[in-house]
């Protein structure tokens, strides 16, 4: 398939050097000289991409780019601006626009945008979808609910291009899940997927973990260290928390965005590399970029694909989808025969907010299975609104740790026994039943350890 282009430019040097790159990719590519005549070519819906300069002589670019969004919506349209019209640009993203270049640009990067323009539009044109998902089929993620169906089928669609995905949602609703799922559903799936927490390394580091940097760049750097975007080269890497981003380290994420390119700290030489960038955030990035705390340019980067991850309460209807996925898989797992929940039970599992949503109910479930007696999980065995057993001793700062130690309503305590048997069964997992070390783990001795295996009569 002959993919085709419409370069919209009035200068006609800037015409020619577009049309002669994009020919030389292969592309059928026709000129338009104004906004009348892009307009009137592009609504014919021939053309995948347009590539649309942000001035022109009879129009300004975004009521063009208005235009063909309203009656040619498949059509992908880049912009092309002045650096000094930025804040245009990001208008124009708003718009619609796949995205944009600042001139002046480097050929290669035109390059890039545009083939990566049509890797996006492709799925537009492309043969009828294969009936599973694969986001669903093959990644273990589950959701029945229209909102989830909808965010699968589009993940699939969005999976093999190399376009940048924002996830937003609360903790434990499936960011990490679902960007391993973009990274596992592309071409780049045997390429490496680098995951950094943005939140979790300090401040002055971030920017040697991501880019690295060159011995003797600062006191501690004794060797060369590659950074997470190096280690990720062909591959994906994924940016969580990116909201903790200090303003210093976005205007650098922005650059590699842009470019894909940086420097290692302490080394002006500048590495290039082929990365596909995930990022995910629990915070209403749009509203800290209202209050001016994240870069709007970087925002509109990184959310060239926004999904949306609604809360589990918002979608209840699948819960008991989810429950039977971690049912069968901690059945497995920690080698019990559970099978199903109690209709009581599962009323009760309905009822309930799930403030740490996805997570929080899988870790009730992973318990439920623990405690349960036979092969059906009882209303008894499920403690509802508990801290999770393996819940890390501070749930962090950033906020939706709902999860956390809130006894709300319908919650049933549980005795010291219960908390201790819990607590071993979650020990002996993590030592992968090493009795000697999770001895030493409990501090306990392993006779003791031993005899309450016993008492509380603990599978392994
Ligand atoms: N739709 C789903 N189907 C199956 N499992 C899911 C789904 N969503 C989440 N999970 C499971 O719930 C747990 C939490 O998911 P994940 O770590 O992706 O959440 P998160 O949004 O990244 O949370 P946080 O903001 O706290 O980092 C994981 O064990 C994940 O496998
Ligand atoms: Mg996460």
């Amino acid at each position: 398939m002959v993919y085709r282009v419409l370069v919209v430019d009035d200068e006609p040097n800037m015409r020619a050097v577009l049309s002669d790159v994009l020919t030389e990719e292969g592309y059928e590519v026709a000129v338009a000289r104004d906004g009348a005549e892009c307009i009137a070519r592009a609504a014919s819906g021939d053309f995948h991409v347009v590539v649309l300069d942000l001035k022109l002589p009879d129009a300004s670019g975004i009521d063009v780019l208005r235009e063909i969004r309203a009656h040619t919506p498949e059509t992908v349209v880049i912009m092309i601006t002045a650096y000094s019209s930025v804040d245009t640009a990001i208008e124009a993203m708003k718009c619609g626009a796949y995205d944009y270049i600042t001139k002046p640009f480097k050929i290669d990067n035109f390059r890039m945008v545009v083939k990566s323009a049509l890797e996006l539009g492709a799925p537009f044109s492309r043969a009828p979808r294969r009936q599973a998902l694969r986001v669903e089929s093959e990644f273990g993620m589950v959701g029945s609910t229209p909102e989830m169906q909808r965010i699968f089928r589009m993940i699939d669609d969005i999976a093999p291009t190399n376009a940048t995905v924002l996830i937003y949602g609360e903790s434990g609703t499936g960011k990490e899940l679902l960007a391993r799922a973009v990274h596992n559903c592309s071409h780049r799936a045997d390429k490496p997927f680098v995951k950094v927490n943005c939140a979790a390394v300090p401040e002055n580091l971030l920017e040697s973990e991501l880019f690295g940097h060159e011995r003797g760049a600062f006191t501690s750097a004794v060797a060369r260290r590659l950074g997470r975007f190096e280690v990720a080269d062909t591959g994906t890497v994924f940016l969580d928390e990116i909201g903790e981003m200090s303003p210093a380290m976005q205007a650098k994420l922005l650059r590699v965005t842009q470019e894909k390119e940086f420097e290692r700290v302490g080394s002006s030489q500048t590495i290039r590399v082929d990365v596909r960038i995930v990022a995910a955030t629990n915070q209403d990035l749009k509203e800290r970029v209202a209050r001016g705390e994240f870069r709007e340019d970087l925002y509109y980067r990184l959310s060239v694909i926004p999904v949306y991850l609604p809360p589990l309460r918002e979608r209840k209807a699948d819960i008991p989808l989810l429950v039977n996925k971690f049912i069968a898989y901690y059945s497995e797992t920690l080698g019990r025969k559970v099978t199903q929940v109690s209709e009581d039970g599962m009323r009760m599992l309905m009822d309930y907010d799930w403030p740490g949503n996805v997570r929080e109910l899988e870790n009730c479930i992973e318990r439920a299975v623990i405690f349960a007696k036979g092969s059906v999980i009882e209303e008894d065995n499920l403690y509802i609104g508990l801290p999770a057993i393996n819940a890390p001793a501070s749930s962090g700062t950033h906020g939706n740790g709902g999860e956390a130690g809130q006894a709300g309503p319908g919650v049933r305590p549980m005795s010291i026994r219960e908390v201790e048997k819990a607590h071993i069964v979650q020990v002996l997992r993590e030592t992968h039943s090493n009795r000697t070390l999770a001895a030493r783990i409990l501090q306990i001795s392993r006779r003791t350890l031993l005899n309450k295996i016993k008492e509380y009569g603990i599978a392994e």
